[in-house]
């Protein structure tokens, strides 16, 4: 199933290469005002789910584009393009993500950015690698020296409680903070250390199934602001796991506060 996962996201990528070499034709619709899908996505999607189907018949599948596909035991967790806003706007940062549980659990998770050339795996138990090698979370402890990575789903929503004051909060306090446009990407950088800690509301499982798996095979924690698997994927926290009592209790006092002006 590794190798097969791993040719399956190849080429899939491949796809999205061949549409972005001719992105000003590529057909772009919206699902809402700022929620994009292109026919990038469901190409890609459609070419995931035939091979799966045909290499194993009875495993189930979820895609985001064309939803729950029956199944039993195995579940292909499928996000075609991650980024698809980074895709139209032609930018690198967009990754094909595709996770495998059995019986609820993540076994094999793949994040690949065909552009950057990064193919990001791993196997439970069996740690995480980028293009075949090991990597692991950083050691940085004092958030002036960490940079992390959001995103800004909640806005797309319009949600009341969103990440706004958390950005305000945490920005002056690390290095940096980049919002990348790729949930799954965000976490494989926690996870090979280019980046220390990582969080988001309002994110999808399609979004960090794989990602999950990757940050924590490479010695990470994956959790929501209070170190719970409860609040997944809605909520979610990724740290190098030396940071994440601070953050922890930054995100928690913040997020839990009433929204301003509320009675
Ligand atoms: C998006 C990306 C982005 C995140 C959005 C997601 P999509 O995925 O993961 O980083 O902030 O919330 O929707 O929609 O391009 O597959
Ligand atoms: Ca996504
Ligand atoms: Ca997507």
């Amino acid at each position: 199933m590794y190798n097969f996962l791993k040719q399956l996201i190849t080429e899939a990528g491949d796809i999205a290469l061949a549409h972005k070499a001719r992105l000003a034709d590529v057909q772009v619709t919206r699902k809402s005002e700022k929620d994009l899908v292109t026919e990038a996505d469901v190409a890609v999607e459609n070419f995931l789910i035939e091979h799966i189907q045909q290499q194993y018949p009875d495993h189930a599948i979820v895609g985001e584009e064309s939803g729950s596909h029956a199944g039993a035991d195995y579940r292909w967790i499928i996000d075609p393009i991650d980024g698809t806003t980074s895709f139209v706007h032609d930018l690198p940062f967009f990754s094909i993500s595709i996770a495998l549980e059995k019986s609820g659990e993540p076994f094999l998770g793949a994040v690949y950015a065909p552009v950057l050339g990064e193919l990001f795996m791993a196997e439970k138990g069996k740690g995480a690698t980028l293009n075949g090698n090991p990597i692991r979370v950083s050691d940085r402890s004092v958030l002036s020296d960490c940079v992390m990575t959001t995103g800004l789903a909640c806005l797309r929503q319009n949600l009341e409680r969103n990440n706004l004051p958390l950005m305000a909060a945490l920005a002056p306090k690390l290095r940096g903070l980049r919002i990348l446009g790729s949930a799954a990407m965000d976490l494989c950088y926690v996870a090979c250390g280019r980046t220390d800690a990582s969080w988001e509301l309002n994110l999808n499982i399609h979004d960090i199934a794989a990602g999950m798996l990757i940050a924590t095979e490479a010695g990470g924690t994956v959790t929501d602001f209070s170190g719970q698997p409860e609040g997944l994927p809605k909520q979610i926290l990724a740290t190098n796991g030396i940071v994440f009592s601070e953050m922890s209790n930054i995100l928690s006092t913040i997020h839990n506060q009433p929204p301003e002006n509320s009675p």
